[in-house]
């Protein structure tokens, strides 16, 4: 069996997550360059409580892991702070190791334990906001955080060491380092996953912010990637991010099958570069969907570029502008390239997908073929306008 690291990171409190270096995509979506991480952690008074689990297949290193801390049969309490698999799939077969043992969670979250992982009422202890359990010396304080990122979650408070055991909110997907200053681009990571995972929850994440600077912890240590040693950083780059705030930015998303409609994104991406504006331009069929969610997080202008097919987007736009429709992001204003064959239809679908996001489509052009002189002057143009309003 291999050897493993458990570590004591505050007193009487131990990590013993899973660190899956392996794992290449994160809900068949999102590509995991550094991997990720599965934290779960022992807090020991008198009792002891597990906090979270780890994601299927990791169950008997989690049990190794224990064990090099305590018998896990005399575990008192698992903390169930979110439902989802990549924490709590592990929870059957630790109330199996852990007979004593019994669930915590909030009433929305012990009816998906039942539902997920059939834990029944008699295993299970309810709580809601403000509640606390007692280790022996060592309090537990329970808070309810909605949506961040299921209906059930919550966030598992440490008093005295002011440990915030928050799941998934103030996470990142990699396995490097298990501090904030033990991974140079943590929080470029961070960035991506709270564009993918938050971002289309940003009320819920703004009470979040709030929620945890009244805790005002010394230690943060979310579900995935480094604890955070120091909370400040994460603190008030979350507040920036779940306050919508945005940069004069703008993120040109294309596809381009035979080049005509990217002769257009490089008018666009260099003209609006000519009025001051950070671009990023993302080519669609070979790009990170991680790397688009990190910049949707605060860019103020999304343009689309994609050529007519088969009467609407290409496919790989389709997807994109959906994306887009379902994070929320935060942007204002929208754009449209495109060049058609004969009939068009790309517009008109771009239009249809992103008209409920409430963001202005300051301008389009469409047209035939590659591009002539006037439709770059038009494009031209149509930068011209977009940074103008960018800047209102
Ligand atoms: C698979 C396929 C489907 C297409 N469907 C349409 C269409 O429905 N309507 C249209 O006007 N042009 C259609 N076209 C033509 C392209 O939109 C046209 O060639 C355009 O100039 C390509 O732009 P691009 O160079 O940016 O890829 C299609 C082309 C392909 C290859
Ligand atoms: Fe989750
Ligand atoms: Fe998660």
């Amino acid at each position: 069996m291999a050897q493993y690291d458990v570590q004591e990171i505050s007193k009487g409190v131990h990590w013993v997550g899973v660190r899956d270096w392996d794992r290449r995509m994160f809900d068949e979506l999102i590509p995991l360059p550094q991997g990720t991480t599965y934290n779960a952690y022992l807090v020991r008074g008198e009792k002891t409580a597990l906090i979270d689990t780890v994601n299927p297949g990791f169950e008997n290193e989690l049990l190794a892991k224990i064990t090099m801390v305590m018998n896990p049969a005399e575990i008192d309490y698992i903390v169930m702070n979110h439902a989802e698999p990549d924490h709590a799939g592990s929870i059957p077969f630790m109330l199996e190791q852990c007979p004593r043992a019994k669930l915590i969670t909030t009433k929305k979250g012990a009816r998906m334990a039942e539902l997920y992982f059939g834990a029944t009422a008699d295993r299970t202890i309810v709580v809601k906001d403000g509640d606390v359990i007692d280790l022996g010396g060592r309090i537990l304080r329970f808070a309810e955080a909605p949506w961040l990122h299921w209906p059930e979650t919550m966030f598992t408070f440490l008093e005295g060491e002011r440990v915030l055991f928050s799941c998934d909110f103030f996470g990142a997907h990699t396995a490097k380092g298990l501090w904030d200053d033990e991974n140079e681009e943590l929080y470029s990571h961070a960035q991506s996953y709270f564009g993918e995972i938050m971002m289309p929850f940003r009320k819920f994440g703004r009470r979040g912010v709030e929620k945890a600077r009244e805790l005002d912890p010394l230690i943060i240590a979310p579900s995935h990637g480094p604890m955070h040693r120091h909370p400040e950083n994460i603190l008030g780059l979350y507040h920036r991010w779940t306050s919508g705030e945005t940069r004069n930015k703008a993120i040109i998303a294309y596809v381009s099958m035979w080049s005509a409609t990217r002769a257009l994104v490089r008018t666009m991406s260099e003209r609006l570069a000519a009025e001051g504006v950070e671009v990023v331009q993302y080519d669609l069929p070979c790009s990170d969907i991680g790397e688009i969610a990190k910049d949707l997080v605060d860019a103020r202008a999304i343009i689309l570029g994609s050529p007519a097919f088969l009467g609407g987007m290409h496919p790989q736009a389709v997807y994109a502008a959906t994306l887009v429709k379902a994070l929320r992001p935060p942007a204002k204003f929208a754009a449209v390239l495109s060049s058609f064959g004969w009939g068009g239809g790309a517009v008109k679908q771009a239009g249809e997908i992103l008209g409920p996001t409430g963001m202005e489509i300051v301008g389009t052009v469409e047209m035939g073929g590659p591009p002539t002189e006037a439709e770059h002057s038009a494009v031209a143009q149509l930068a011209k306008d977009l940074a103008a309003r960018m800047s209102e």
